[in-house]
């Protein structure tokens, strides 16, 4: 068995595994804690199926982390840091939990990725998970309702749909933080996959890992994807020694788009499987981290433990810090407003290359 033990009760709730899958074959599994996406296959070029995602097979591992690597979780509300765990809203200080150094990272130690999600199966292919964070969970303010739908469709996507209101202001910032690995969970570091990101400018960090407020162009830099280049050519650079490699946010261009008007993003290419990622979005920008505080100390499902950049994540977002950086797209949303953003992952082969990007 791949999986054991992932129904439980965790304060009163209920959790399971939930599985989605296609007509293809693809296969993407979760669980309601968390959000976790446990498990994804996806077929090779020769159509040999693998799980691309790093996780682990049983609910307690996800529980109780040695540390919290969010593996395949919801990140919520607010992705990657906020600057000493504070910012100002409609002349308001709100102090939120600090978890990472000064700083406030993921949404706080019950973060999105720690509670239970209620969970409705709409379909084979399509399933919602809904959260209450109430007024002031991890220091944030109003009661915000959170809906996220999930759909692996017969084009090979996983289209990720959030939705959240608020009955007062507040920053909201959702993404989702698999780390995938095209050869594989357990079959290697990441270093060799071939990355293509479309963003000319990147925000470059302070030794705090927040970003200093500079839009930088990528040019010159470690930071330039615009042309692909594998994960490994320039990680180990100087300038990439503080954060021990790729741990930036990308300014996305807005020059290509799907059919659904969703920015591209990224492309992913892995040599020897033939597989390929494309990642589109409605987000102003991503994340690109390389798995650089992996440290082989959590087991993967396929007994391996999980390698330092034994996977990458690719998470798309409004701009790390943005609720004190007045310069970046802006992160609040009002009572009466709808959040809406939406990510879609697309899983195809180097064989199938004239339908992607
Ligand atoms: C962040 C890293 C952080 C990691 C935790 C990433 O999204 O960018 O800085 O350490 O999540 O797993």
């Amino acid at each position: 068995m791949r999986f054991i033990d992932f129904e439980k009760e965790i304060e009163g709730k209920p959790t399971g595994l939930f599985v989605l899958s296609n007509n293809n074959g693809l296969e993407a599994v979760f669980t309601n804690f968390g959000q976790r996406l446990v498990s994804l296959l996806v077929p090779d070029k020769n159509g040999v199926f693998d799980d691309i995602v790093l996780g682990h097979s049983t609910l307690e591992e996800y529980l109780y982390p040695e540390s919290e690597h969010y593996f395949g979780a919801i990140i919520g509300r607010y992705a990657n840091r906020i600057a000493n765990g504070t910012f100002v809203l409609d002349g308001k200080e709100y102090a939120l939990v600090k978890n990472n150094g000064e700083n406030h990272l993921h949404g706080g130690v019950k973060g999105f990725h720690t509670v239970v999600w209620e969970t409705n199966q709409i379909s084979a292919n399509k399933i919602e998970f809904a959260y209450v964070s109430e007024h002031l969970e991890e220091g944030y303010p109003g009661n915000l309702k959170v809906k996220v739908a999930y759909i692996l469709t017969e084009d090979n996507e996983l289209k990720i749909i959030y939705e959240a209101v608020t009955d007062q202001n507040t920053v909201v910032n959702l993404t989702h933080h698999s780390y995938f690995n095209l050869k594989g969970e357990g079959k290697g570091d990441i270093g060799d996959h071939i990355i293509k990101i479309n963003a000319d400018y990147f925000t470059p960090l302070n030794k705090n890992m927040i970003p200093t407020g500079e839009i930088v162009s990528v040019i010159n830099t470690s930071m330039d994807f615009t042309i692909p280049k594998s994960i490994e050519k320039h990680i180990d650079n100087k300038e990439l020694l503080p954060t021990k490699g790729y741990d930036h946010n990308f300014i996305l261009n807005k020059n290509q788009t799907n059919t659904e008007g969703l920015i591209f993003a990224a492309k992913v290419e892995e040599a020897i499987t033939g597989r390929i990622l494309e990642v589109y979005t409605s987000e102003p920008g991503m994340q690109l981290y390389s798995g650089n505080f992996l440290n082989n100390k959590t087991k993967g499902k396929n007994i391996e433990n999980h390698l330092f950049r034994g996977g990458l994540c690719l998470e798309t977002q409004h701009f790390p810090d943005s609720p004190n950086q007045k310069e970046f797209p802006c992160v609040i949303l009002k009572q009466g407003e709808i959040y809406r953003s939406s990510t879609v992952y697309r899983f195809g082969t180097s064989k199938e290359k004239a339908n992607l990007i």
